[in-house]
């Protein structure tokens, strides 16, 4: 008898949505310009060195920012994160909004934005490779530095759906309005 379960209810969208994530702002510059938006996709590839990668639209300012500079820079959202704060950063463009201007934040030593609030930590990177699939890049960045912020407990994307009743715009990576 096959050891592999068949999948009797629902469809590959609903595998899909319980693969679980946490709630980031993925910032870069350009220039003397600072920008981030929100991403669900950030995760650690490897330990030594220690590497992470994102996933980014490639019709976001964010990543003409990232592929401009060769940096980005991970704050890692707090559940405390109010609906105004993803909403600025996770549904307007910094082409229409100056983001930064409306929060407090710091510069890091990669020259890139960190949210002072409503961010447990922060991680500053270097992009050292990039893979481009359809609609998005995927950046792969050796982390260079980081800090703990107000600590406490990083908001999950399941928490951001559930309790704070939050959707996903089409430029995220798991946006579910096509596909399968
Ligand atoms: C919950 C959530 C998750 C998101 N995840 C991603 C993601 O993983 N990758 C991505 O490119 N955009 C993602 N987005 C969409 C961007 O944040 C959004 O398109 C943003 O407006 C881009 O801003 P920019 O043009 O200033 O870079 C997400 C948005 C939300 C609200």
């Amino acid at each position: 008898m096959s050891n592999i379960l068949p999948v009797l209810m629902g469809s590959v969208k609903d595998v899909l949505h319980s693969i679980n994530y946490g709630m980031y702002v993925v910032s870069s510059k350009k220039g003397d310009k600072i920008n981030g938006q929100v991403v669900n996709t950030v995760f650690q590839i490897t330990p030594v060195p220690v590497t992470i990668a994102t996933s980014i639209n490639k019709d976001n300012l964010t990543h003409e920012f990232i592929n401009s500079s060769g940096v980005f820079t991970v704050s890692i959202l707090s559940k405390d994160a109010p609906f105004k704060l993803i909403g600025l950063f996770g549904f307007r463009s910094g082409r229409d909004v100056d983001k930064f201007s409306q929060v407090d934040y710091g510069i890091g030593d990669n020259g890139a934005p960190y949210l002072r609030e409503h961010a447990v930590a922060y991680l500053e990177a270097k992009v050292i490779k990039k893979e481009e699939l359809f609609t998005h890049t995927i950046f792969i960045g050796e982390v260079i530095g980081g800090k703990m912020l107000t600590g406490g407990e990083p908001m999950t994307y399941d928490y951001y759906h559930n309790d704070i009743k939050g959707k996903t715009p089409k430029n995220a990576a798991t946006y579910s309005g096509g596909g399968l």
